[in-house]
């Protein structure tokens, strides 16, 4: 099978790593993938937003399914794309259509759907310029700290949390009044959750469900998760406190309803749906749906999948994943990112990366990196995920550090605490 997967980042190159060691597997291509990607498959420059140079290339080379890394793509509506050329119709895109991907794209959809289908989550309320005077009251209606969401995509960095009640309004106005463009129009104010945060993926052909290993991630830049978010700084699987009787309610109250819900409201789902869980004294409630694997989770969560991942898409693709069941790596993975200084704010590209002759053990996997020449240079804020197991986290953890420390580039910064709280 020739496959085209879209995306160039970390949990790309895990899932090009992953597939690139299926017996399906004829031809791996990614779009525009990095300097790991091009390791195990074969790097193309093309957009993933550029839907036509991606059918363009799916005719030519004779892809045989699409699988989308990104949300961006499936947000703008890559699936329809495909369904509406009769050339490329019958391929199979991996990932949901635009309505699917609108729990993603729309927080304030995310919790209608939430709302309608009994699935628990923080109790909400959605502003428009035009109710901000009910934004306020609702506001006052709560306690700190104040979650404000920015409806659409916004990078990453469409939620505030705030302490105060002043600033929380003063905060409502600026982003009603385009503090994050359009993506702000709609804001979704939320009732602040307290408990310890994990990440659930669930693949599914939009009838059955395979829930895959779960994961933490580290989202600030600095140790004990201070300072400013970023993509992510390290992850953890399994997560020590989801537990089987943890899992079974994630099961039975977020993943059934939610694949319930979308067949209910009509939405066909072929794809990974990411569940942003907050552990609420032993009960789960959802933060945010992504229609994505997640980064860095991929980094751990991919190596601890033994199934044949292409044989797993194309069952997804066909409608019998009710048939098959996922093998698991017992052992613990974790991994820790390694950034260009200065990063999530401004840093540097094009420094060379050396000692990949030295590291053992572990695999690297790459996020924003490129060849210069014959060097490897780093070409991006997130650089190498170092991901290794160990009988449990502190052994791993010993050997994905181990290894950071080996691989080398001008101002490299990495946490060192990775899985302090677990
Ligand atoms: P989101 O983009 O929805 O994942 O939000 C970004 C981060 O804000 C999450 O990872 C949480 O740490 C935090 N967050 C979002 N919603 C809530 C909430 N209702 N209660 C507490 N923390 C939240
Ligand atoms: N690690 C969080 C995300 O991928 O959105």
């Amino acid at each position: 099978m020739n496959i085209l997967l879209l995306g160039s980042g970390g949990r790309e190159h895990a899932l090009a790593w992953k597939m690139a060691q299926s017996d399906l597997l004829s031809a791996l291509y990614i779009a525009p993938g990095n300097a790991g990607t091009s390791e195990v498959g074969i790097n193309v420059d093309i957009n993933p937003n550029d839907f036509d140079a991606v059918k363009n290339f799916v005719i030519e080379n004779k892809i045989e399914m699409v699988v989308v890394g990104p949300e961006e793509p499936l947000v703008r509506g890559i699936k329809v794309y495909f369904l509406n050329d009769p050339f490329v119709a019958h391929i199979p895109v991996i990932g949901p259509g635009k309505e699917g991907a609108m729990l993603e794209g729309s927080k304030e959809f995310a919790k209608e759907f939430m709302q309608r289908h009994n699935i628990p989550t923080a109790r909400y309320f959605s502003v428009t310029a035009e109710n901000i005077e009910e934004g306020y009251s609702f506001l006052d209606s709560l306690k700190a700290p104040y979650v404000l969401k920015a409806d659409g995509l916004a990078a990453g960095k469409g939620v505030l949390i705030l302490d105060n009640i002043d600033e929380a309004k003063k905060e409502l106005k600026a982003m009603l009044g385009g503090k994050f463009g359009d993506a702000g129009n709609t804001v979704v104010i939320e009732e602040f959750l307290s408990g310890i945060e994990l990440s659930v993926f669930v693949l599914t052909d939009g009838h059955a469900a395979l829930i895959l290993p779960e994961a933490k991630d580290y989202k600030r830049i600095g140790e004990n998760d201070t300072g400013l978010n970023t993509g992510g700084m390290g992850a953890v699987s399994p997560v020590p406190f989801a537990g089987s009787d943890f899992m079974d309610k994630v099961k039975e109250r977020i993943v059934h309803p939610t694949i319930e819900g979308l067949k209910e409201d009509n939405i066909p789902y072929k794809g990974f749906i990411f569940l942003g869980l907050m552990n609420v004294d032993g009960d789960p409630y959802v933060i945010e749906y992504n229609v994505r694997m997640g980064d860095p989770e991929s980094e751990v969560v991919i190596p601890r999948i033994k199934s044949d991942l292409v044989d797993l898409f194309r069952a997804v693709a066909s409608g019998e994943l009710k048939s098959k069941s996922l093998d698991v790596d017992s052992r613990t993975a974790t991994t820790v990112m390694l950034v260009s200084g200065g990063y999530p704010g401004s840093y540097e590209k094009g420094k060379e990366i050396t000692g990949f002759d030295k590291v053992q053990n572990c695999i690297l996997f790459h996020a924003g990196t490129k060849h210069d020449g014959e060097d490897i240079v780093t070409n991006g804020g997130r650089v190498i995920a170092v991901t290794a197991f160990g009988s449990d986290k502190n052994e791993a953890l010993k050997v994905s550090y181990r290894n950071a420390g080996l691989i080398d580039f001008d101002k490299k910064y990495y946490r060192s605490d990775i899985g302090f709280d677990l």
